[in-house]
């Protein structure tokens, strides 16, 4: 569905991707994992053009779409639940579910994937008239996922949505992505918890200082001993 190739950007002079390669297949979650500052957060921004990069190609369904402008992007199918969330945070939660599907025509669609959201997420059911504002951090995660999700993306990226979440509140937000799998919506995830994007992505690219030189199932990266020793803890 998603193939990165050969992508390069620079920030001035710094390099942030470094000749960047990956496929993400239909029906898949991917995870890319790393280090802060390791080029993750650029790369989604790349995949939906909020950068532009400065070589190489990314190509979707098919179409090259490295030379579109993102709002095409998100035309295409592709939605971005970004890194902080940014909500339409006057709003209410309910309001910002319907931003999310501006571009969606389809009533009946629109009220499926409605129902879809309050299923994974029964607390924005409840606080469906609640300004965004004043939601806690997992709450406004929840939102932000479920924002993207309004849109009906073919392909959903999203950038770190464990960050600064307590454990359980991290958990719950996994079995959300685990679900939104099975409905069969396309992710590409970048997580720096990488025990659990591990344990629920189908391949993982471990992206280190804007290279990726090793990628693999779960058990093949479980049997690599410096992931074991730096990303697993064991
Ligand atoms: N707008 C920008 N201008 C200049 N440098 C930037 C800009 N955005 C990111 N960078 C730099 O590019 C590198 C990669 O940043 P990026 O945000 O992609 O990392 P990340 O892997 O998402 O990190 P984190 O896990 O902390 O979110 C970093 O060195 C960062 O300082
Ligand atoms: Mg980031």
């Amino acid at each position: 569905m998603l193939e990165i190739r050969k992508i390069y950007h620079y920030y001035d002079k710094a390099k942030a991707l470094e000749e960047i390669n990956l496929t993400v297949e239909e029906g898949s979650l991917d995870a890319v994992i790393g280090p802060n500052g390791a080029g993750k957060s650029t790369l989604l921004r790349v995949i939906s053009r909020l950068e532009e990069p400065d070589r190489g190609k990314v190509i979707f369904l098919g179409e090259r779409i490295d030379e579109l402008e993102a709002y095409q992007i998100a035309r295409k199918g592709i939605a971005h639940c970004p890194e902080r969330r940014r909500l339409f945070y006057d709003m209410s939660v309910l309001e910002n579910l319907e931003m999310g599907a501006l571009s969606l025509k389809d009533k009946k669609k629109y009220h499926e994937l409605l129902n879809f959201i309050f299923e994974i997420f029964p607390l924005l059911k409840e606080r469906q008239k609640q300004r965004a504002g004043t939601l806690s951090g997992g709450e406004q995660q929840m939102l932000a996922i479920g924002r993207a999700l309004m849109a009906n993306p073919k392909l959903l990226l999203m950038d770190e949505p464990s960050l600064g979440l307590a454990p359980k509140v991290k958990t719950k937000i996994f079995e959300a992505i685990e679900k939104i799998k099975h409905e069969g919506t396309t992710t590409l995830l970048v997580e720096q918890d990488a025990v659990l994007a591990m344990a629920v992505s189908d391949n993982i690219h471990v992206l280190e200082e804007g290279k990726i030189e090793i990628r693999g199932t779960k058990e093949e990266l479980e049997r690599e001993p410096r992931i074991k020793k730096v990303y697993l803890g064991i």
